[in-house]
């Protein structure tokens, strides 16, 4: 890595570059992995009652014989790629929330186009580039919890050269961007505001006190010199996905926490370093003023961040907890749901190529009103093996199948994953459990690696250099979260048919209509509906001809089709989805717009728009 800033690149964009590689699996390299058309095609929406016709035609249909969306609430839309936010007609959107706006009055008028958000204040606004967000009703208050994943340095560091950070205090600035918010939202104007000022706002950084439990918790992988216990770790970083546990708290899902951590005397990297892209220059040069993120000082620092860690947004008081028993990785989101004796199981994907689905299961059982202790701190971690005939196993992650030890496993649950075996992913994203049936959806993004002896196809990740991802979704057997198999197919997989007529064309429910690429937001609205949102290559050129801004669509799980509901402003990935208490109202994130968007004044600002029905009917 060369010692020019990163500032200006992606995370994808960076990603790339420091290059994460699962070991090689020896799974992979022993099985034959020849994947026949009919098995291909055979593993498209098995489920669904309108099922693609296997063995005909997906490689030469016609956009006139693919599904056409159909029964949905909203007339889908077609596609944009200017710097504005289009809904179906009949539906209404406004910003509720954007990057500095203030959560406190002393914060009110304290960002400006020109400066942006001055120190000072930075703890006191909305955060930027929002991401997963949960509602939840607290003695008759609306909480909004937010993620605000990342900074952009450019535009949070107007007087900084080239977006790089000068000094400690701007440094700190991007800190305090990033993290978590709560915030009280009411009906205000026939709409929803923030209520300034109220006593449940809050943010949570980089910076913020938090503590730890279950097995990995004051072990010697996290004990650093500010910390010898291992218990107290700070902050919470690069949060992506969302979670709510089932007893109304948050969870908030670490992702591309590698990102903040530089070397700042060179050393060879460890294999646990290598496998999780940690070393270099990090991306914010956090580690030249604060050396918590000099991994030549702190090596063990790492450890303390890829965690899911729950958030209480009823208590401003309350200290969030890292559950190491859920596994370190780049935690995309958390989806809990209860195995059929009551137990708790998490869902969870690891965002980079080639890397693992996982499943976390309690020991404990759970009922409404009963105590929450050891849910999310004693139970056992496993990782998701897709067989190629469509039926699929829980693997679990433990001493005897590792030959690791138990904080091992849960720090570096990556090398324990390819210990047992574990199906290579194209980049797990979002993951959402039906709520009408037992069936779990997850967003594999794209793969630009996927193919060749290092990561070889495999029927659910059957694509070579795969641009477009595409969404698995399981089965469990028998309907329980909580059994080890599963049955699994291909919901969708994306692709473009006005460009091509193979596999990359995609599965029969795409169209020209509804086209899209790179999945990656997902959630179920109440009624059932899959709602999908794109994080992918919005230049509307080339392989992406067609498919314009980034966008959110929805998806019914019975028939396949996908309707377009929403599009974003250019440069913009729509990301985060929630609903008001009554269903009338979407909340959805919009990350890191182009243009001047919203506000038309020189500088973009992500921002939560709340969108609604024109007749007040509910939405979700
Ligand atoms: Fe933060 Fe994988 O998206
Ligand atoms: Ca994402
Ligand atoms: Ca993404």
């Amino acid at each position: 890595m060369t010692s020019s800033s990163h500032t200006d690149l992606s995370w994808d964009e960076f990603d790339e570059l420091r290059d994460p590689r699962p070991a090689e699996n020896e799974f992979d390299r022993v099985v034959e992995r020849a994947i026949s058309r009919r098995g291909f095609l055979g593993s498209v929406l098995a489920f669904g009652s309108g099922a693609a016709v296997f063995g005909s035609g997906l490689l030469s249909t016609t956009t006139a014989a693919r599904a056409q969306a159909a029964g949905f609430a909203f007339t889908p839309i077609g596609i944009f790629t200017d710097h504005d936010i289009h809904v179906p007609e009949g539906y209404q959107w406004k910003p509720l929330v954007r990057w500095g706006d203030a959560l406190f009055s002393e914060a009110e008028g304290a960002y400006s186009p020109e400066t942006g958000v001055p120190v000072a204040m930075s703890d006191k606004v909305f955060g930027e580039n929002t991401d997963g967000m949960e509602t939840f009703e607290h003695d008759g208050h609306v909480l909004l919890t937010i993620n605000s994943e990342y900074v952009n340095p450019k535009i949070n560091l107007p007087a900084a050269s080239e977006g790089k950070p000068q000094t400690a205090d701007e440094v700190m600035l991007l800190k305090n961007m990033q993290g978590v918010t709560v915030l009280e939202i009411a009906p205000q104007d026939g709409t929803w505001g923030v209520v300034v000022d109220s006593a449940y706002n809050r943010r949570i950084t980089h910076e913020t006190q938090m503590t730890m439990d279950g097995p990995a918790a004051g072990s010697d992988l996290v004990k650093t010199n500010a910390d010898p216990e291992g218990m107290s770790p700070k902050g919470t970083m690069n949060n992506c996905g969302s979670g709510r546990t089932l007893w109304g708290t948050y969870l908030t899902c670490e992702e591309n926490f590698n990102g903040y951590f530089g070397m700042v005397t060179e050393r060879e990297q460890t294999p646990a370093e290598k496998r999780y892209g940690i070393g270099g220059e990090s991306n914010y040069l956090y580690e030249k003023f604060d050396p918590r993120y000099d991994i030549s000082a702190e090596p063990n620092e790492p450890h303390r961040h890829g965690w899911v860690t729950e958030i209480d947004p009823a208590d401003p008081e309350s200290t969030p907890v890292k559950h190491t028993a859920l596994g370190r990785f780049k935690h995309e989101n958390a989806e809990m749901v209860q195995a059929a004796d009551g137990r708790i199981v998490v869902y969870m994907g690891d965002d980079e190529r080639g890397e693992f689905i996982y499943r976390y299961v309690s020991n404990g059982t759970w009922a409404e009103g009963e105590p929450t202790d050891g849910l999310l701190s004693d139970g056992t971690l496993y990782v998701a093996k897709f067989n190629d005939d469509q039926s699929g196993e829980w693997l679990a992650l433990t001493p005897e199948t590792t030959g690791m030890s138990a904080e091992e496993i849960l720090v570096f649950s990556r090398m324990a994953g390819s210990e047992v075996g574990a199906t290579t992913m194209d980049r797990p994203e979002w993951i959402a459990a039906n709520p009408l049936r037992a069936e779990v959806y997850c967003a594999l993004t794209n793969n630009s690696k996927r193919g060749g002896d290092a990561m070889p196809v495999n029927a659910a990740n059957p694509r070579e250099t795969n641009e477009y991802g595409q969404i698995v979704r399981w089965q469990p057997e028998g309907g329980d979260h909580g059994a080890d198999s599963f049955a699994w197919d291909l919901y969708v997989m994306a692709g473009n048919p006005a460009v091509h007529s193979d596999a990359y064309a995609g599965s029969q429910n795409v169209t020209e209509g509804n086209m899209f690429n790179s999945p990656d937001g997902m959630a179920f609205s109440s009624d059932g509906m899959l709602w999908i949102q794109t994080d992918g290559d919005d230049s509307n050129e080339g392989d992406f001809a067609g498919q314009g801004n980034n966008q959110m669509l929805v998806g019914n799980p019975e028939t396949g089709e996908i309707a377009r509901f929403l599009t974003a402003p250019n440069g913009a990935e729509v990301t985060g989805l929630t609903w008001s208490p009554d269903r009338k109202v979407a909340f959805v994130g919009i990350q890191h717009p182009g243009g001047s968007w919203p506000d038309g004044a020189g500088k973009p600002r992500s921002a939560v728009i709340q969108v609604w029905r024109e007749d007040g009917a509910t939405i979700g």
